[in-house]
């Protein structure tokens, strides 16, 4: 059973699925739209070519598999010099860590380090200060009736850990902000032309801005994560601009993955907190469960709902005989809603086991960024329920039309 196999009919269903999804209505609840999707099988061909799957235990399957690569440069390469693997940003995106396979990832992997727990417990101190100080202004802003907790909060809480952690300016950091959101559509399930070209030209500002920054830090070494980064490549990379260019990437990746993914988790947790009151009475008198709630979201709601690997050579899955270098994209949104995994999948609950979520992947690639992405979640709502008296919800966000990268483009609301 191939793809050529399938029915027009099918493949017809599937494209009218994914245009509702990639609207702000889709996006404001996807899940009936992947629960029909399911209904045609944990996985079902794409419209576009490839496979869409929609198991959890499938999707987990091909993460922690070695015969699943990442779509690397080589793989770019094959598809042709007019798709969009090879716009200028994509080629971009294709010498960052998740688009290495094995044994350049091995290494790469390497050189970029780890969150440990000494250093996680330092950053603790300053992303306690951070949330500190947006908490203030957030609750001045309510003093005078409703305020964004997006823009006030999930949008500067990643960027003022990340630009503090790798010693960025102040005054650099709502520009790189921007630039993330301008750059994701390369990263997008089907970007158009004139994505694409936002994509290209936000991903040629970070280039410069990148390099600039590591031709002064070259100047002025110190024990910053880029510093840092410079010493492991010089040792590595006996070609200077080799290095710096091994130092770009990393730094460059690092940004891109910190920002947007963390602000959606904080803005969909927040969400989950204020729209119903008990789960915010809950967590005051269960601080405690903190943790746990931050899991659920990953869970109920993850930041990135799909993960995508291409075959590296013949392969079956899920009774589909999937060809070398074809892609398969792991909806991770749905796996998270299969109810194979989880029993009453559309309850939000954060008494329920978690621990198999792939909201940061798995195997090989999984989010390096993860203890990161906790902390900072973890201490704005132990905050966020013992500083502030209860919130509500005062309109449904407006949800931005993707469908690989989730975001809330606002999220209003009120004392309750
Ligand atoms: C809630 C926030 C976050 C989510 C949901 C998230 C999600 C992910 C996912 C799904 C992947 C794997 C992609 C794949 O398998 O192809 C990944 C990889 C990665 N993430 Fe995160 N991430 C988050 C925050 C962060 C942060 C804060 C950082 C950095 C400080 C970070 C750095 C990275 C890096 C470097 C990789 C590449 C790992 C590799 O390919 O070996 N992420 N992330």
């Amino acid at each position: 059973m191939g793809s050529t196999t399938t029915p027009v009919t099918d493949r017809r269903a599937a494209v009218a699925l994914f245009s509702r999804l990639r609207t702000p209505q889709g996006q404001a609840d996807p899940f009936p739209l992947y629960a029909r999707l399911r209904s045609r099988g944990a996985v079902t061909p794409a419209p576009w070519g490839g496979y869409l799957v929609t198991g959890h235990d499938l999707c987990a399957g091909v993460l922690r598999c070695g015969d699943w690569l990442e779509p690397d440069r080589g793989w770019r390469a094959r598809q042709g010099s007019g798709t969009r693997w090879n716009a200028p940003s994509a080629r971009e995106i294709g010498n960052t860590l998740p688009a290495l396979n094995a044994p350049e990832h091995t290494r790469v992997r390497r050189a970029a380090g780890s969150f440990d727990r000494s250093s996680i417990q330092e950053l603790g101190r300053t992303v306690s200060g951070i949330v500190d100080g947006l908490l203030d202004t957030l609750a001045e802003r309510l003093r005078d009736g409703e305020a964004d907790f997006a823009d006030l909060v999930s949008e500067r809480l990643p960027i003022a850990t990340i630009g503090s952690w790798l010693a960025l300016p102040r005054a650099d950091w709502a520009r790189l902000r921007d630039l993330t959101h301008e750059q994701v559509f390369t990263q997008e399930l089907l970007p158009s032309a004139s994505q694409l070209a936002r994509s290209d030209a936000a991903m040629a500002e970070l280039r410069t801005y990148f390099m600039d920054l590591i031709r002064h830090r070259r100047n002025r070494l110190g024990d910053d994560p880029v510093s840092r980064w410079i010493r492991t490549w010089d040792a590595m990379e006996p070609d200077r601009e080799q290095a710096d260019e091994g130092v770009y990437f990393l730094a460059l990746f690092v940004l891109l993955a910190a920002l947007e993914t963390t602000s959606t988790l904080l803005s969909t947790m927040a969400l989950l907190l204020v729209e119903r009151p008990e789960r915010w009475d809950l967590l005051t008198a269960r601080p405690d469960l903190v943790p746990a709630f931050v899991e659920e979201t990953l869970r109920y709601d993850p930041p990135t709902h799909v993960i995508s690997r291409v075959a590296g050579k013949d392969l079956t899955l899920g009774g589909y005989e999937v060809r070398a270098d074809e892609m398969v994209h792991l909806m991770v949104g749905a796996a998270h809603r299969d109810p194979a995994r989880y029993p009453d999948p559309d309850r939000f609950d954060p008494g329920r086991d978690t621990t198999q979520h792939l909201a940061f992947s798995a195997g090989s690639h999984y989010c390096l960024g993860a203890p990161l992405a906790r902390l900072e979640a973890q201490t704005l709502l132990r905050h966020l329920v013992t500083r502030l008296p209860r919130l509500a919800l005062v309109r449904r966000p407006p949800m931005a039309p993707r469908v690989v990268f989730r975001r809330l483009l606002s999220l209003d609301v009120s004392y309750a």
